[in-house]
């Protein structure tokens, strides 16, 4: 005799419904959105544009419309415009203020707009900060940069900023920025836990990334979970208001210990990588796309995220609805 018998549970759809643990809302989602001068699709990830400031205002009207959470947007300037400091970063008329304009006149407060405070898209080098002469990341000399682009961000509209460049201290010099030209009302986001990883290859060609090397002296080793909580733990006590953990699905034990320990919102980033392994499957027909898309965000909230930021977000909030 069997005495317990978990699959009673599982008997009907309408039993499976009522029994269900999690369910992924638009509310939650967060789109991140690539905006340059010229719009065009990023071929290693089928179905994602860089778009002009026209159609990233079209787009945040769409996200507003499905019920999604926020966007996030990255900035790509044109190569010319690149230095080795990354000034675009910062400057009044760099194509990710333009793009916050242009995104905050379309949707106003109906949608939380987030802006990806980090110098790499817009450094020569592409690193996320300023290299000293024998090539390693200055993380103090980066700090000032990261709080003018901040307070520029702010400035443009953002409702959130979120350094991702992974120095040390940079919520803490962000937070005090920000005060001290009176936006205490703008969040940080901080991008607490961001290893250095593969599954980035493919945003690196939506944002023409100029990188030569790799990020390791500033993203974390994939192979460390407690340096995860650590970083976590740093950025709460720097003030951050939610905090972040990338890539997702990859790392959802490191999503989980955060989660476990964060008194703010938590979210994770699917990362174009995850993304696009999904979509060259789905293409080849090895996989069930909207099956994948949808167990792999499932298995993000599961996990431990109050949000995820998703390259499908749109798309879901469609299903979801
Ligand atoms: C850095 C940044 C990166 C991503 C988001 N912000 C790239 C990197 O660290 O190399 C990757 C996002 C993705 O792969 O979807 N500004």
């Amino acid at each position: 005799m069997i005495p317990i018998r978990p699959r009673r549970l599982r008997t009907t759809p309408a039993m499976r419904r009522l029994v269900r643990e999690v369910a992924v809302r638009p509310s939650q989602l967060v789109l991140p959105v690539f905006v340059a001068d010229e719009g065009a699709e990023i071929s290693s990830m089928p179905g994602v544009w860089r778009h002009d400031l026209d159609g990233v205002s079209r787009v945040a009207e769409r996200a507003a419309a499905v019920g999604l959470g926020g966007i996030m947007l990255f900035g790509v300037p044109r190569d010319y415009e690149k230095d080795d400091r990354g000034s675009q970063g910062w400057a009044e008329g760099g194509i990710l203020q333009r793009g916050l304009r242009a995104v905050r006149a379309a949707v106003g407060d109906d949608l939380v707009v987030m802006a990806d405070t980090c110098l790499d898209e817009f450094t020569s080098h592409g690193h996320c900060g300023m290299l000293r002469d024998d090539g390693v990341v200055d993380n103090d000399e980066t700090l000032a940069a990261y709080v003018s682009m901040a307070i520029a961000q702010a400035d443009a509209g953002a409702h959130v900023v979120s350094p991702s460049g992974m120095m040390d201290g940079q919520v803490e010099v962000i937070r005090a920025g920000l005060d001290g030209v009176g936006r205490d009302d703008v969040a940080i986001l901080a991008y607490a836990a961001k290893y250095a990883s593969s599954f980035y290859g493919p945003f690196r060609e939506a944002v023409t990334s100029s990188l030569q090397g790799d990020r390791r002296s500033y993203q974390q080793d994939p192979a460390n979970r407690r340096e995860g909580l650590r970083e976590a733990e740093l950025d709460l006590a720097e003030g951050a208001d939610m905090l972040m953990v990338k890539p997702a699905g990859y790392y959802l034990d490191v999503l989980a210990d955060v989660a476990a320990v964060s008194d703010v919102p938590v979210a994770a980033y699917q990362v174009s990588g995850e993304y696009s392994m999904v979509e060259a499957a789905a293409a080849q027909g090895w996989i069930d796309r909207t099956a994948a898309v949808e167990e792999s965000v499932t298995a993000i909230v599961r996990a431990g995220a109050d949000i995820v930021l998703t390259y499908w977000a749109e798309e879901m909030a469609g299903w979801l609805k």
